[in-house]
């Protein structure tokens, strides 16, 4: 199989990234609603935390293993920290989530993840994946070499 070029693995990525952001909000929405209606958070929460344990947090490691190496020099140094900085943000209320012991507390978790998540998103669709695809050194193809937690 040919090695994929820039635009294609770089659509491929955002296409992703837009999987993931409605699962992820169908999800926040599901355990909003359930709270809002009375029910109990715990299933609804759990999954949550299943799609992000699953999808979300292994995607972001993915990434640590391929793209962010690629941009971690040069003009996109200090993105790319920040980028890394917020993976462990996301992380850490990840955490939060799965120790929250009532149903706002969650609700609140879950928000702020979501908003997180897609505030990092742009960032990666909008300046680091241009960057890369900017840079002749980079082939965006060959660096994921099929990875399905990034390609999808
Ligand atoms: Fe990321
Ligand atoms: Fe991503």
């Amino acid at each position: 199989m040919p090695t994929p070029t820039d635009a294609e693995s770089a659509n491929a990525i955002r296409a992703h990234h837009a999987e993931l952001q409605a699962a992820l909000r169908e999800r926040v929405v599901a355990l909003t609603d359930a709270v809002r209606s009375g029910q109990a958070p715990q299933p609804a929460q759990s999954a949550v935390l299943a799609f992000l344990d699953t999808e979300l947090l292994p995607h972001a490691a993915a990434e640590e293993r391929s793209i962010y190496p690629a941009g971690d020099r040069g003009v996109t140094a200090m993105l790319v920290q920040a980028m890394l900085a917020e993976h462990r943000n996301l992380i850490a209320h990840v955490a939060g989530l799965r120790e929250s012991a009532d149903a706002i507390e969650a609700v609140g978790s879950a928000r702020a993840i979501q908003a997180l998540f897609e505030s990092h998103l742009s960032k990666e669709n909008d300046l680091l994946l241009p960057a890369l695809m900017a840079d002749p050194s980079v082939s965006l193809g060959k660096l994921l070499g099929g990875m399905h937690e990034i390609l999808g």
